[in-house]
């Protein structure tokens, strides 16, 4: 099914079909990458972060935060574990974390991919040398939202930002063959139906790989602290519109959707998702990585966590892929 932008807005603006929405989301889902679910082992490496975004609980300007870094020894280390508890795709994620160089980075992912995993870096923005190096280190996705397409909410959420280059980012990583992923806040203040309509339709040009969508949550140590957080429907809605457009690309079920519903990622799995990514360190540093307030899963450790979302995956009749899960073609 192909939706005009009109047409896009008019839907995101009316809760009354958004029962149709959903069903026709998960039938294209079934349709284009079938039952499987795939899981991601996450590794939140680092909380650093030299970036200022408005919503982020872990900017720079936030001084509460009790910073943490896990040495590349522990890195590799978290992932050969995920590896064994059955992962077959690790994902490192970290603030901007000027520490983690170019030749620290390549190091971890050559002895990441010494074990049989798929290999995803969200790791923020980096020239186009430093992409090279990952690929050519063995990295095989990469993650980076574009948060928002409009121009001038990109502004007001990223003041030492320019949405340009993060464009570059994503067309950068797409010319060096990553399987990219992007995507975008759902219910920032100032943000518009049309603009989340061009969000999707972002996804679409730039042909992303993977998309990951969740609602805005405000963090209680941020310049946001006292706005509205989105809504977990709205979000649902932006998911689903993007399976429904981009047919068979990935989609996680975000662990912000879980936030602001307790079976919130199940529902999206009911509603276009296909891909989950479990937290797979050690409940020490889950806590500090506070991008939003009242994550999930923070006090658990990789191993219940593993057990809790098989469970719930297939007890609505899905399975676990065993698989690296790349886009299907
Ligand atoms: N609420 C929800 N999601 C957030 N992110 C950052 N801050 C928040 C927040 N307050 C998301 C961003 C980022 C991803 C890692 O987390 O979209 O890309
Ligand atoms: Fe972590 Fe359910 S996935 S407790």
């Amino acid at each position: 099914m192909e939706f005009s932008r009109n047409e896009i807005i008019d839907i995101l603006r009316d809760d009354s079909q958004n029962d149709w929405l959903f069903s026709l989301a998960d039938e294209t889902r079934k349709k284009y990458v079938g039952d499987e679910v795939h899981l991601r082992g996450l590794i939140e490496f680092s909380n650093i972060c030299r970036c200022q975004c408005k919503y982020c609980g872990l900017q720079s300007t936030n001084k509460s935060v009790e910073r943490y870094r896990i040495s590349p020894d522990d890195i590799v280390l978290y992932a050969k574990k995920a590896v064994e508890m059955g992962y077959k795709t690790i994902v490192l994620q970290s603030g901007e974390d000027e520490y983690f160089s170019k030749d620290i980075m390549c190091d971890i992912i050559k002895r990441i991919k010494e074990s049989d995993a798929a290999l995803t870096l969200s790791i923020g923005e980096r020239s186009f040398d430093d992409y090279k190096a990952f690929k050519c280190a063995g990295a095989d996705r990469y993650l980076i939202r574009i948060e928002t397409t409009d121009r001038n909410l990109y502004k007001q959420m990223h003041t030492n930002m320019d949405f340009d280059n993060r464009v570059r980012c994503l067309k950068d990583l797409k010319k060096l063959g990553f399987e990219t992923g992007t995507g975008c806040l759902v219910g920032l203040p100032n943000q518009t139906v049309e603009s989340l309509a061009d969000d999707i339709l972002f996804f679409k040009e730039i042909d992303a790989d993977m998309v990951g969508i969740g609602p805005f949550i405000a963090h209680p140590q941020t310049p946001l602290k006292d706005a509205k957080n989105g809504t977990f429907t709205l979000a649902l809605k932006v998911m689903a519109l993007t399976r429904i457009l981009l047919k068979n690309i990935n989609i996680p079920a975000t662990t912000a959707m879980e936030t602001l519903n307790p079976n919130g990622r199940i529902i999206a799995l009911q509603s276009g998702a296909n891909v989950v990514m479990p937290n797979v360190t050690t409940s020490q540093y889950r806590k500090k990585y506070e991008i939003y307030p009242n994550k999930i899963c923070i006090n658990e450790e990789p191993e219940h966590c593993r057990g809790c979302i098989e469970g719930k995956i297939k007890a609505i009749g899905r399975t676990i892929s065993k698989d690296y899960g790349f886009r299907v073609l």
